[in-house]
């Protein structure tokens, strides 16, 4: 018996469950089913994130106080797993009392191990990554962070320092210890080149906002919110660290590749920092891919269309479950395309195990009475003692896959494994054999044939669950409890169990056929994702024709309320402005829009404006506008001057020629950043 604790990343509640986070979450859930099938203790923790700048700014937006903010959206998470069939043994949230007081007894830890100091950070933050990046990590122009593609802010504040950089070499030596510690092995590679490139000190606490976790004894400060997020993993345990945050346990933290660096390296930093031995690393941090969804990035339009909980609701959990964990290899990107989840569906659930399930079940309702027959292994022919190979193999491959987290590969075996048997029920062809009134061979081919679908309900248990209960049922077997100690994944086929009595075959996965596939894709699908070129192209003309047809007084079209809520209208307040030189028409102004810095704006209000009718006045900015470049401009006075590229981070709203332009303004006091609807 062993020991195995499975963890997800701790979801930001900026968001709701998605494909994204319920992708990892079955993944972890499907493992550990697995863990119990083999006898080990397992346990599972997921949860969420709710400290730092990006969920005090959704809190904010929506006008709630961040814990009001946080309750509601975790436990929408909460709610969700379940209707996945996933179980957790915690779900932790990082505003838990008990996860607050381990992370500041860790930071007390580090602290007195002589690794925290406190100095000034000045750099680029990505709210998004809640990460700070380096120019090199940046896109030009305007300062982008590739990931989420919107600028980064400027920071500059008293912050307390992790001593990374003293880290790197002890962590070099440790990935070498454990060459298991990263997977899969390109992502090692890349962690590796990462750490060998020099680390350096890392900003461990902010003091421009306060929704985070203070710090121990200087509570201007609150820690950074990686910080607090990391320790989940081993706060989360309490008591039950002392079995699962042991070297008899094997601890393996799922995360996506995006968030790989966090786990590889600060994570295993911190903890060597604070004094934890290195067997009790976690054994392995397993990066997978990201997943597009019918061939399209996962925009947050997009991820919101494609909910999982409506898919679970519609096709069940399990098939939901099913294909995420077969289409997708584990480790690398995927895509979710609701048409091969249809024709997967079809083809592996319904034409390859579903049909196995009936057929044998039809066959021993006319030819054994509906019950379990005998078999004397003593007469199998060839034929036998090839499925007997193909058993035996199927086995041994599928439990070797899913210990080395490979759940599509496991699940290939699985339905290989049906694939034989179908065969097998063609070549063997029982109603042949009970034509020649050869009862004993059609007993010992039933009976082969129970017993591999036996062994299947076993082994589709971690994906499957309940299909796994409903099929042992008709089978006429208790459903799989695994139990602590007892390892129930078949080496080889299950007993005979002669005299049992068989369920009446109903069909586990019904198929469906041309117009039911429709149906779905046009309910589940989102439309443009899966409208053919055609389709596509119809629909693009006709658009354009009701575009002309829709034309308001004054010539302009109409468009869709979608579309204007894409546009982040912001209240900005103008904290600086200055004439750009030899630019007649250009302005640049620097505004506050709640963020931890003021943006940069340049816009062509010279003609209308001086710069001081400008300062302090309250304007409206696009805010979510891609930056745009002005050239540049030598500011600074004769040989002082600077060279200085013109980028404007949003832009501002005005009417009027340029000599005669009226700036559009909000009434009375409104805060900066407040949104427009
Ligand atoms: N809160 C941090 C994790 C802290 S763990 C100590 C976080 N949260 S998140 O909600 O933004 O993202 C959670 C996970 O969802 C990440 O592992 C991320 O890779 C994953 N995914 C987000 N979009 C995804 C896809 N499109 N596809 C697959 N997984 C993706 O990061």
């Amino acid at each position: 018996m062993g020991r195995f604790y499975v963890t997800t990343p701790i979801y930001y509640v900026n968001d709701v469950p998605h494909l994204g986070t319920a992708y990892t979450t079955i993944v972890a859930d499907a493992l550990r089913r697995f863990h119990q099938l083999i006898g080990d203790e397992t346990f599972l923790l997921t949860g969420t994130d709710e400290h730092g700048l990006k969920i005090e700014r959704a809190a904010q937006a929506q006008g709630l106080a961040p814990k009001a903010f946080t309750d509601e959206i975790s436990a929408r998470f909460r709610d969700a797993w379940p209707k996945l069939e996933v179980t957790a043994d915690r779900f932790i949230r990082t505003t838990d009392a008990d996860h607050e007081a381990f992370v500041q007894d860790l930071w007390k830890k580090i602290e007195a191990r002589g690794d925290l100091y406190e100095g000034d950070y000045e750099g680029w933050y990505c709210v998004g990554c809640e990460s700070l990046k380096t120019e090199k990590e940046l896109e030009q122009p305007g300062n982008i962070c590739p990931l989420h593609k919107a600028p980064v802010e400027r920071v500059k504040e008293k912050s307390y320092f992790f001593r990374l950089e003293k880290w790197q070499e002890p962590l070099l030596d440790f990935y070498a210890r454990h060459p298991d510690f990263i997977q899969p092995e390109t992502r090692r590679n890349e962690v590796l080149s990462f750490v060998k490139s020099g680390l350096k000190d890392l900003s461990v606490s902010r003091t421009t906002f306060t929704w985070g976790i203070p710090v121990p004894g200087n509570e201007k400060h609150v820690m950074y919110v990686w910080f607090d997020a990391l320790s989940n993993y081993r706060s989360a345990l309490g008591a039950e660290h002392a079995r699962f945050w042991s070297p008899n346990a094997k601890v393996v933290h799922l995360v996506g590749k995006d968030i790989l660096r966090f786990h590889a390296v600060f994570w295993p930093a911190f903890l060597l920092s604070a004094g934890y031995r290195e067997d009790e690393i976690p054994d392995v941090v397993y990066a997978h891919g990201f997943l597009t969804v019918d061939g399209q990035k996962m925009s947050k339009a997009l991820r919101n269309a494609v909910d999982p909980l409506k898919l679970a609701a519609e096709l069940g959990p399990d098939v939901l479950r099913y294909h995420l964990l077969r289409a997708v290899a584990f480790g690398q990107d995927g895509d979710f395309d609701h048409a091969a989840l249809l024709e997967r569906y079809n083809a592996d659930l319904g034409k390859n195990l579903g049909n196995l399930l009936s057929r044998v079940l039809g066959l021993c309702a006319k030819m054994s009475h509906g019950k379990h027959p005998d078999d004397d292994p003593a007469t199998d022919v060839e034929l036998d003692a090839e499925l007997g190979k193909e058993i035996a193999s199927c086995l041994h491959n599928a439990r070797k896959y899913w210990l080395e987290i490979q759940p599509h590969l496991a699940l290939e075996q699985t339905f290989k494994l049906a694939s034989a048997a179908n065969a097998y029920v063609d070549h063997a062809a029982p109603w042949t054999e009970a034509r020649k009134l050869n009862t004993k061979r059609v007993e010992k081919i039933l009976s082969r044939l129970l017993r591999v679908l036996e062994a299947t309900s076993v082994m589709i248990w971690p994906a499957m669950p309940q299909k796994s209960d409903e099929m042992r049922a008709q089978l006429g077997l208790s459903p799989v409890r695994p139990s602590v100690g007892a390892d129930v994944w078949p080496a080889e086929l299950p007993p005979i169990r002669a005299g049992l009595a068989l369920a009446q075959a109903t069909p586990l996965f019904p198929t469906y056929d041309a117009d039911k596939q429709k149906e779905l894709l046009d309910r589940l699908a989102p439309k443009p994702a899966i409208e053919a070129k055609d389709a596509k192209d119809a629909r693009d003309a006709k658009a354009q024709k009701t575009a002309k047809t829709e034309e308001t007084a004054d010539g302009a079209t109409t468009i869709a309320y979608e579309d204007f809520a894409k546009v982040d209208l912001r209240v900005g307040l103008v904290k600086t402005c200055e004439k750009v030189p030899k630019k007649d028409k250009l302005l640049r102004l620097t505004v506050d829009l709640g963020e931890p810095s003021p943006r940069t704006i340049v816009a062509g209000l010279a003609l209308s404006f001086s710069p001081e009718q400008l300062v302090g006045k309250r304007v409206i900015v696009v805010a979510n506008l891609a930056p745009r470049e002005f050239g540049s401009a030598d500011f600074g006075e004769g040989g002082k001057s600077k060279k200085e590229k013109l980028v404007s981070q949003g832009m501002l709203l005005a009417s009027g020629p340029s000599e005669d332009l009226r700036l559009a303004t909000i009434d009375g006091e409104c805060a900066p950043g407040a949104r427009l609807k």
